[in-house]
C-alpha cells in the first residue's frame, strides 16, 4: 500500500443543516422515541405535500422500502424482475429474497440509466416488474418505460435512492411507478444516518403497506381508532424508524432549498471548471437531458480506461482528495453468475463500471475545496 497524506477533501461528509439537535432533543423530552411519532408524521407529510404523493411511509432504509416493494407486489418464487445490472445490491436482493429471478438489463451510455430500447426483449410471461433506477438523480426515460409496462401489464416500481426532488418532464421522480423507494443514508442529499421512505402512488396499496411495515399487524388502524384491538393479519416485518431519526430527517428536509442550492453550485463548479480538460482528454462528464431536472446527487467522470481511472484516484489521494468508483456489474458478481450472468451480457455496464469515478460531493464542500479538486484533476495528464 502506498503512503498517503491525510484526507483534506472527503468524498462524503454528513452535516447538520438546520434544527437536527433541537428536534431530536424534543423527541427525547417528549419521551416519544419509537416509530410513527410526531416527527415521523411531519417528515412524511412534508414529502407527501412537496412531491404530491398520496402516501409516504418512512422506513429504516431504502433497502427495506425495496423489500416492501417485493412483498406488496406479491412476488413469488420463479417470478422475473427486470432491473439494471448497474445498481446497488439492495435493488436486486429485495426481489431475490422472495425467490424471484433477476433479469439484468443494460444501461444507456449517455445517462447510465436503464436502456428502455432493450427492455421489451427481456420480457417473458413470468415478468412481474421493471425497476428503473434514476442513476445520479437523473430520470430514466419514464414515458417509454411506462408505456411498455402498461401494454404488457407489468408493474413499474422506482428505485429513487439518488433522485429525491429530481424531475422528469416536470414531474417529480418517485411519482411515476406504483411504488418508489428513497434513501436517507448518510451518503444522500438528505440524511438521518440510516433511513428511507416508501412512496405509494397507488392508494389501493396503502393499507397493506402499513400492515407489512408494522410486523404484519393492523396496528396503524388500531391507532386511528378503526379497529378496537390489533392483531396479526398478514406477513410483515419491522420497517419503521425511531422518531429520533425522523426528527433529524425532518430538520434536513426543512432545509431542502438551501441544500439543493448548495449542491447545484457544487455540480456547476465541477462542470464549468472541468469541461475543457475533459474534452481535451476524451473524458465524459455527466449528461443531463433537457427534459430532466437532476437532483444534484453526484458528479462523475468517465475516464477512457480502468488504468486511467485507477491512476487518477491514486493521483487525487496523493493530494489528500478522496474519490470513489461505483457499482460493479451485478450480472458478473458471484450471485449474478448463479443467475446465469456472463461477460458480454451488458457491455455498457461492464465498460462504465471500469471508467467511472465520483468526485467529492457533500453539503459542507467549500469553494476552496472545489478549487483544490479541480486543480488536482486538471494536473493529471495522460
Ligand atoms: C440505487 C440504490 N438503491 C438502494 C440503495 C440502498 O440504500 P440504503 O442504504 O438506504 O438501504 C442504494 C445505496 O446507496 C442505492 O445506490
Amino acid at each position: 500500500m502506498p503512503e498517503y497524506p491525510p484526507i483534506q477533501v472527503a468524498y462524503n461528509q454528513p452535516v447538520m443543516v438546520g434544527k437536527e439537535s433541537e428536534y431530536m432533543a424534543q423527541a427525547i423530552a417528549a419521551a416519544r422515541i419509537s416509530g410513527d411519532g410526531p416527527f415521523t408524521r411531519r417528515a412524511s407529510e412534508l414529502l407527501e405535500q412537496q412531491l404530491g404523493v398520496p402516501k409516504v411511509l418512512l422506513t429504516t432504509s431504502c433497502t427495506h422500502a425495496l423489500e416492501m416493494f417485493a412483498l406488496l407486489l406479491d412476488i413469488q418464487p420463479g417470478d422475473e424482475v427486470i432491473l439494471p445490472s448497474f445498481t446497488f445490491v439492495s435493488t436486486v436482493n429485495a426481489f431475490v429474497l422472495r425467490g424471484a429471478r433477476p433479469v439484468f438489463a443494460d444501461i444507456r451510455p449517455d445517462t447510465l440509466n436503464l436502456d428502455e430500447a432493450r427492455l421489451e426483449a427481456l420480457i417473458s410471461p413470468r415478468t412481474k416488474a421493471i425497476v428503473p433506477v434514476h442513476y445520479a438523480g437523473v430520470g430514466c426515460e419514464m414515458e417509454a418505460i411506462l408505456e411498455l409496462a402498461r401494454r404488457q401489464q407489468i408493474a413499474v416500481v422506482e428505485d429513487n435512492a439518488h433522485g429525491l426532488f429530481g424531475k422528469y418532464k416536470g414531474k417529480y421522480l418517485g411519482t411515476f411507478g406504483v411504488l418508489a423507494a428513497q434513501s436517507f443514508h448518510e451518503t444522500k442529499n438528505f440524511t438521518c444516518g440510516e433511513g428511507g421512505a416508501l412512496l405509494i402512488n397507488d392508494p389501493a396499496l396503502v393499507e397493506r403497506a402499513e400492515i407489512i411495515r408494522e410486523k404484519g399487524t393492523n396496528r396503524s388502524r388500531f391507532f386511528r381508532g378503526q379497529v378496537d384491538k390489533y392483531s396479526w393479519v398478514d406477513m410483515g416485518s419491522s420497517y419503521l424508524p425511531s422518531d429520533i431519526l425522523a426528527a433529524f430527517l425532518l430538520a434536513q428536509l426543512e432545509q431542502r432549498e438551501k441544500v439543493q442550492n448548495h449542491r447545484k453550485k457544487v455540480w456547476e463548479f465541477y462542470q464549468a471548471h472541468l469541461q475543457d480538460w475533459a474534452r481535451g482528454h476524451a473524458v465524459k462528464l455527466p449528461n443531463i437531458p433537457p427534459h430532466c431536472e437532476q437532483s444534484y446527487h453526484m458528479f462523475y467522470l468517465l475516464l477512457p480506461t480502468l488504468e486511467v481511472r485507477q491512476g487518477l484516484m491514486a493521483h487525487l489521494r496523493q493530494r489528500g482528495i478522496n474519490s470513489v468508483f461505483h457499482y460493479l456489474p451485478l450480472h458478473l458478481s458471484e450471485m449474478g453468475r448463479r443467475f446465469g450472468g456472463k461477460p458480454g451480457d451488458c457491455p455498457v455496464t461492464e465498460r462504465v463500471s471500469d471508467q467511472l469515478l465520483r468526485l467529492p460531493f457533500h453539503n459542507a464542500l467549500t469553494e476552496e475545496d472545489l478549487r483544490k479538486v479541480v486543480e488536482a484533476v486538471r494536473e493529471y495528464d495522460f
